[in-house]
């Protein structure tokens, strides 16, 4: 389970705070599950893990265990929400170097990424690495036309499997897109490509827990029922603070929304594992787009300590005063290192000789806490078990309700992104793509 707790006692929320809050996060709550709020066409997350039908399930888990038979590696070619909910959790539960493992040793075929930027250096990496490898391809797009992805997806056609004809490209592509519409659904009827719907009420950032990010993450090796009963888990708690109390959620919610109406506009994601790195990345996108509208929303960072206390520490502990910290943090790590002891001392770190990696992980977690609260950083911890599949599934739930919450307290609607549309015209007109002329000579003149 997860367990939600401030360390600011009452230094900057008081308790009168907290219970002002009540009926805003109540509103909030309501709209959201009577799909009554802003955006209420995008709710189709909310009950996901309990409701997710037993057939598409195990449709997803047959494809990817045709996939680990058959191939040495599966690129998943997509951007913003169509990959980063999948990377984030692949990084966190698998092998940290995969890549660099023999094969006979790697479980799993390599997950590799593309789409995610228009890189050409990048790509021809990725094509040289992959050359003479079985490689199958997850193409994701809910719209089915973004940019990037069909670029990507059209390189890696030509340069990995240009030898293959259309009409067995299915045993090496699996397409994931919106049920009925775009190209990428078109191109899946006319080619008879696997295909796995996006349900049109989920929205890309908050459609990890489908076959956009399900399909990937159990090619991985990963166990998808233990994600899902995770996440589960924590849809039962929220709805079980409806009769009375507050979930983790809740608090982590009104927490970060009063906090920022107190003159803290930027939030970081601080976690003590690397594996957490992508998963940042993934909350980024999460709360970024679904809260910064209307010149309105916290800013999201992410750190990686002790690595950034060596960067971003001294601006942390003595820049302005704009930042809280959420740290996440696992009880029990999966494998712990004894330090050796050693005849001499020259390092002298004989007092730590007999002492865990993880001891001293701890003390050094304890210690920035210590220090960051007394430079006057407010601190919330999110604190899991252990590092399974079922953890994830805990915390890709609460950060997916407290998202929409706290956007819903802010006054903004958490489903859309229409900034993101901005740099897609302007690109388009200066790509000189059919429709955008006029917009072209008004950017040119
Ligand atoms: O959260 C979102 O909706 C976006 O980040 C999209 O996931 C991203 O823009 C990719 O869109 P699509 O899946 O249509 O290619």
């Amino acid at each position: 389970m997860l367990t939600f707790k401030d360390h600011f006692a009452e230094a900057f929320i008081s308790a009168d705070e907290w219970k002002r809050m009540e009926p805003q996060l109540q509103t909030a709550r309501d709209q959201l599950d009577e799909g009554t709020c802003p955006g209420a066409d995008y709710t189709g997350w909310i009950d996901l893990p309990l409701t997710m039908d037993q057939g598409k399930r195990e449709a997803i888990q047959g494809a990817a265990d045709r996939i680990r038979e058959n191939f040495d590696v599966l690129i998943l070619v997509g951007i913003g929400g169509s990959y980063l909910g999948a990377r984030a959790v692949i990084e966190a539960l698998t092998h940290q170097f995969a890549a660099l493992l023999p094969e006979g040793e790697r479980e799993a075929p390599l997950i590799l990424f593309a789409g995610h930027q228009i890189s050409a250096d990048y790509m021809r990496d990725l094509v040289q690495v992959t050359r003479g490898k079985r490689v199958a391809l997850n193409v994701i797009s809910k719209s089915g036309t973004t940019t990037e992805p069909a670029l990507a997806f059209r390189i890696l056609r030509q340069h990995l499997l240009g030898s293959i004809p259309d009409g067995q490209l299915a045993d090496y592509v699996t397409v994931t897109t919106d049920p009925g519409k775009g190209a990428l659904r078109e191109l899946a009827r006319r080619l008879d490509l696997p295909a796995f719907d996006i349900p049109d009420h989920v929205g890309g950032r908050f459609s990890v827990l489908t076959a956009v990010g399900l399909l990937p993450i159990a090619v991985a090796g990963i166990d998808i029922g233990q994600l899902l009963a995770g996440a589960g888990d924590e849809r039962v708690r929220s709805l079980a603070s409806l009769s009375g109390g507050w979930s983790p959620a809740d608090r982590y919610a009104v927490a970060r929304t009063l906090l920022n109406r107190k003159g803290f506009p930027l939030e970081i994601l601080v976690s003590y594992e690397p594996f957490m790195r992508s998963f940042s990345e993934w909350w980024k996108q999460l709360f970024g787009e679904s809260e910064g509208k209307d010149g309105r929303g916290i800013i999201p960072y992410s750190a990686d300590f002790t690595t950034d206390l060596h960067s971003l520490g001294q601006m942390i502990q003595e820049g302005p005063r704009v930042f809280f910290e959420t740290l996440v943090r696992y009880e029990k790590t999966r494998q712990d290192l004894v330090i050796p002891d050693q005849e001499t001392d020259w390092d002298q770190l004989g007092y730590l000789a007999g002492k865990t990696m993880t001891y001293v992980n701890e003390r050094a977690s304890q210690a920035t806490l210590l220090a960051h609260a007394a430079g006057g950083v407010p601190i919330l911890e999110l604190l899991l078990q252990e590092r399974t599949a079922k953890a994830i599934g805990h915390l890709i739930y609460f950060f997916e309700r407290a998202c929409a919450l706290s956007a819903l307290m802010n006054g903004v609607n958490p489903f859309d992104q229409p900034g993101v549309e901005a740099y897609k015209r302007n690109m388009f007109a200066l790509l000189g793509k059919p429709g955008f002329e006029s917009l072209r000579a008004g950017l040119e003149g």
